[in-house]
């Protein structure tokens, strides 16, 4: 089926290039809806775009065809990808804090689809504090963007600032719509978050994983098309949507879950920071302190990962995760061995890394070749090049 990209317009210099943006789309055999800023369309006409795209540039939030429609709503859910190009610092800053003043902020908003942001600006604007800390909160949404070029700039100064060439735009454009269906037909089980082990009803033990990275897997999982399936601890997230989402407390209702779930899955990560030890006796009522000795008697937890591994056909893909303070590389190794997974994602934990953060640096780990390192990024970031790396070892997998 031909896809459709929303081409977003704003009033940089450079939006003599967003016919070429367009243009590109175009020859790739994708649809191409145009939306113009009210600015933009001072700079440039709205009739040149619609001529080029064959279909009526959007402006105006108020200008509804049909009544019966809403259109921004209608063109968020027909698009596979809002690309803006060229973005202002304006625009950006928008996107940034959720304001939606016109057609294109207000579509922002509204659609699922992946978001391409192309920023073109003076230098100064570019650079400046307040503009770099709304591009590194859209990236931590999981905006991407292509990184604006050196070169002359509309205000006669030399420097970083000149949108990006129209092909990088389009090619980078292209490859978010590929990965778009890329998991289709593809059923991804993904643990996250802690597991509380109670020893009464109001104590437990736990540990401080906010569930954020598995949350961003099974986000990425949806957004590339799998069935997904999330199986998650006590958090206080927001399940994705898309995404059947089991909710779970301790260790052994996340291997029952686990263990239901497993045959249907093609991909299985398990991100989730699960509890090693429960409590020997629990009670159904809190004991008061007194009745507590010196010393509780603890148990070791199911081992999920490894119960999987047992269970693991030839098709089907393992991911673990493997959270260290130390000897990082070395304890991942002798897990991905030992719990028989394809693949395991290091971090390094503690001292406020990586649990409850935004922020994680993954090593991803395979039973040969190099290690792959990220360097920091967003967690959203970190799940797709974790899910760009699955998709690789599939692959390998299934030749
Ligand atoms: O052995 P360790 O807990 O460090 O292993 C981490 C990996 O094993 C993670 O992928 C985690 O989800 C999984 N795990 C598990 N069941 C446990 C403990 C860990 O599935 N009881």
């Amino acid at each position: 089926m031909k896809k459709t990209v929303a081409l977003g317009v704003s009033s940089s210099v450079g939006i003599y290039k967003a016919c070429e943006v367009l243009r590109g789309f175009q020859k790739a055999g994708v649809e191409v809806r145009v939306v113009m800023t009210p600015n933009a369309a001072r700079l440039i006409s709205p009739l040149l775009f619609s001529s080029l795209a064959g279909t009526r540039t959007i402006v105006d939030l108020f200008e509804e065809p049909e009544a019966r429609t809403i259109q921004h709503v209608a063109l968020a859910k027909e698009i596979s990808l809002l690309c803006v190009a060229p973005a202002t610092a304006n625009v950006i800053g928008k996107f940034a804090g959720g304001v939606a003043d016109d057609f294109l902020t207000t579509l922002f908003l509204a659609t699922r689809a992946p978001v391409l942001v192309a920023p073109a600006m003076n230098e100064a604007m570019v650079l400046h504090p307040r503009t770099q800390a709304n591009i590194a909160r859209l990236r931590a949404l999981g905006v991407e963007f292509v990184e604006p070029a050196q070169g002359y700039l509309a205000c006669g100064d030399q420097g970083w600032g000149r949108l990006a060439e129209p092909e990088a735009i389009v090619r980078e454009g292209l490859r978010i719509l590929g990965r778009t269906e890329s998991l289709k037909g593809t059923t991804v089980l993904v643990t996250a978050g802690p597991t509380r082990e109670p020893l009464d009803p109001v104590r437990f033990l736990s540990n401080p994983s906010s569930g954020k990275m598995g949350y961003e897997l099974a986000r990425e999982a949806v957004a590339r098309g799998a069935k997904t399936i999330l199986i998650s601890g006590p958090t206080s997230l927001i399940p994705p949507a898309g995404a059947r989402t089991v909710l779970v407390n301790t260790a052994a209702e996340m291997e029952k879950a686990c263990l239901k779930a497993f045959p249907k899955a093609d991909i299985v990560v398990m991100a989730a920071a699960v509890s090693d030890f429960r409590f020997k006796e629990t009670r159904d009522r809190k004991a008061a302190k007194g009745e507590i000795g010196p010393s509780l008697a603890v148990e070791k937890t199911p081992d999920i990962l490894a119960a999987l591994g047992r269970r693991k056909k030839p098709g089907q893909l393992l991911v673990g995760f493997a959270a260290e303070t130390h000897d990082v590389l070395a304890h991942a190794r002798k897990k991905l061995e030992v719990k028989n997974a394809d693949l395991m994602v290091a971090n390094a934990v503690g001292n406020g890394r990586a649990f409850g953060t935004d922020d994680n640096a993954v090593r991803i780990i395979a039973r040969k070749g190099p290690v792959q390192e990220t360097g920091t990024m967003s967690k959203r970031e970190a799940s797709r090049v974790i899910f760009d790396r699955i998709e690789a070892e599939l692959e390998k997998k299934r030749r």
